[in-house]
């Protein structure tokens, strides 16, 4: 064997080697409880790090997500942002949404400081995540609890007052349906509460590539319509916005 040889088998070796330990300490010491969410944790950390050095792109980040979805149950979400004390004598606002922070408990192999903000979303029937799009972040929403009417559009241009957006997508989200934005796709939404109450879990990337990102609310109402199905939409400040989609009196 040459030098080089030895050298790569034994890094080989050593490679084996701290698999076998980290799979060996995992099986030692692993509960029996959560190891999906653990790993999905990880999974999404590691993917929103990767997306905030743009090593991925944000429509690649909005593909693994849906992935990441489709394999987690309820339950099991529930049970590891700990839903029930979160939303235990939970303040609905009369217009719009109140959020709570989600933390997950400090377990092996979940690292302390995330990349990506965690939070849930609550609101009373009528209320809404009123519409607005994004810069430098991408988002998904998942449906804990209630039902919700979605509309997402695509941000096609901008000016300082206002967007060009293309609609895209018009459901009903109900409880495990989730849905992303990034600035590439989906990046305006809209989320109106058809239930006595609605809660979703959001996880957000911020500051997407080291640019800071912003929020602006928009008056999809007082649409302009524009060539190819596109509205031309002002934007509106919190205020505005508020009283106008906060509470939705007149769908
Ligand atoms: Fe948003």
């Amino acid at each position: 064997m040459n030098r080089r040889d030895f050298t790569k088998s034994l890094l080989g070796t050593i490679a084996s080697y701290s698999l076998l330990e980290t799979l060996f300490t995992r099986d030692a010491f692993a509960t029996p409880v959560r190891p999906i969410t653990d790993r999905w944790v990880r999974d999404l950390n590691d993917m929103s790090r990767d997306l905030k050095s743009g090593r991925i792109s944000p429509t690649m980040w909005q593909a693994k997500v849906k992935e990441l979805y489709d394999r987690i149950e309820l339950p099991d979400l529930l049970a590891a942002i700990d839903f029930n004390k979160l939303s235990a004598h939970f303040e609905y606002p009369d217009l719009g949404v109140s959020t709570r922070m989600v933390e997950f408990p400090s377990l092996d192999g979940i690292p302390q400081d995330l990349v990506f903000v965690r939070k849930i979303f609550g609101m009373k029937q009528d209320r809404a995540i009123i519409p607005h799009g994004h810069k430098n972040m991408t988002s998904c929403h998942y449906v804990l609890k209630g039902e919700l009417e979605l509309k997402q559009y695509d941000k096609v241009e901008e000016t300082d007052t206002h967007m060009v957006i293309e609609p895209t997508i018009h459901e009903i989200a109900r409880v495990g349906s989730h849905s992303s934005i990034s600035d590439e796709k989906n990046n305006v939404h809209w989320l109106r509460a058809q239930t006595e109450t609605a809660f979703t879990f959001d996880v957000i990337v911020l500051d997407v590539q080291g640019k800071p990102y912003d929020i602006e609310n928009i008056d999809p109402d007082g649409a302009e319509k524009v060539a190819g199905g596109r509205l031309r939409v002002r934007k509106l400040g919190v205020d505005e916005a508020l009283r106008k989609y906060g509470h939705d009196t007149h769908h």
